[in-house]
């Protein structure tokens, strides 16, 4: 059983097809893509002994030349110095401007390869294949595309949406819990922001997906593919609306900046950045306190951090939240949820005072 959500944007409009072993029907799914013989395929040593090297036989046998391609595992893939070494395989390779990149692994691959596609003979044809829960419901839809400065994360980028995103379900099997848990939260992330139904379905089948129970799982990854779409369609570069997408972003970034990207998964500061918006909001009257708990226990559910550690200075979080690439103009923007579960509103937070108190008491539970 497979899926199809179309992100719409005009000629550069791509379906993502989603369902259990779709891996193993890329090389029909491919001649949707109208690409050329040659791809080269970018994971990492991990991803690459679970699914890349059957992969890459499988597409040599349907007739393509490939190149493997290995960047190492983890954000620290996310360098000039690793987009250089995938520059140097492409021109060894003689890739052409037919020539496929698809990127297989997790948000980190997905980002990097998707930066050197963009750049690459000014943009070869990108296809996304995710293969964990983040890279499924976020990072692989949508076409941001960046790599990391020593000083900030994802800050060399461009908007290069791919041609095709597959995601296999039967790959999130091989995912340690935890990684599973940190997609969750951008799961979570889009009932708050748009869908108050899914956001009662979450609550209800939270345990399924807890288990990885297929039924669930595509239920889980199509509705969050879905709302992204809808919101990628309006508004691609995030002129205004795809702002919404940040929910638990201005919080979670910091915490991962000030925590120097070694501590959290990017969905476990963003699980924390969420309840930090959440106690905002309650402060300002736009959410009540049985609401911000509701949200509290879903994602306790989903086995994420919902407070903020002990020993970070409130100051210094404050400092890193000014310094965001999503500031413009020096305000200070939080995404706060208003009539929840299923709409969220934009807000400007100019009283320090109140956002120094709401992250202080956001260290222990509601
Ligand atoms: P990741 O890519 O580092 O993957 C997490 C871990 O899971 C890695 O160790 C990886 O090797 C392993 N892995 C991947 N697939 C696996 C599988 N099927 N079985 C077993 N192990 C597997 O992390 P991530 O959470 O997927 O992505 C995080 C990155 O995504 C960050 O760099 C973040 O900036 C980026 N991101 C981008 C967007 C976007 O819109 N472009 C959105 C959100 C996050
Ligand atoms: N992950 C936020 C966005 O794609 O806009």
């Amino acid at each position: 059983m497979r899926t199809t959500v179309t992100v719409d944007l005009g000629p550069r409009s791509y379906p993502i097809h989603i369902g259990q072993h779709l891996l193993a029907e890329l090389p029909e799914l491919l001649q949707q893509a109208d690409i050329g013989r040659q791809i080269m395929l970018v994971t990492n040593p991990n991803v690459d002994a679970l699914y890349g090297q059957n992969l890459a036989s499988a597409l040599t046998q349907a007739g393509y030349k490939v190149t493997r391609t290995l960047v190492p595992d983890g954000e620290q893939a996310k360098t000039l110095e690793q987009a250089a070494a995938l520059y140097d395989a492409a021109f060894a390779a003689r890739l052409d401007r037919r020539s496929a990149v698809l990127a297989l692994g997790g948000g980190v691959v997905g980002d990097l390869a998707g930066f050197f596609a963009a750049t690459y003979l000014r943009g070869l044809p990108f296809i996304q294949l995710p293969t964990t829960l983040l890279a499924q419901v976020d990072s692989s839809v949508g076409g941001k595309v960046a790599i990391n400065h020593p000083g900030a994360k994802n800050i060399i980028g461009a908007f290069y949406q791919p041609r095709l995103v597959i995601a296999d379900l039967a790959t999130l099997t091989t995912l340690p819990k935890r990684e599973i848990s940190t997609g969750l939260a951008e799961v979570i992330k889009y009932g708050v922001i748009a869908d108050g139904e899914f956001f009662v379905w979450l609550e209800e089948n939270m345990s399924r997906l807890g288990r990885l129970e297929p039924a669930a799982l595509a239920v889980a990854v199509e509705k969050s593919c879905r709302i992204k779409a809808q919101v990628v369609g309006r508004d691609e570069r995030e002129q205004s609306l795809r702002a919404i997408l940040n929910f638990g972003h201005t919080a979670g970034h910091a915490l991962e900046a000030v925590t120097d990207y070694a501590v959290y998964r990017h969905g476990e500061a963003v699980a924390i950045g969420m309840m930090v918006a959440a106690r905002l909001a309650v402060a300002l009257g736009m959410m009540d306190l049985p609401q911000a708990r509701r949200l509290q226990h879903l994602l306790q559910m989903a086995g994420l951090p919902v407070t903020l550690p002990e020993g970070i200075a409130v100051d210094s979080l404050i400092t890193a939240m000014q310094h965001d690439k999503k500031i413009i103009s020096g305000r200070l923007t939080f995404v706060l949820p208003a009539s929840f579960p299923g709409h969220v509103v934009l807000q400007h937070i100019t009283d320090i005072a109140l956002l120094a108190d709401v992250l202080r008491a956001s260290r222990y539970e509601l």
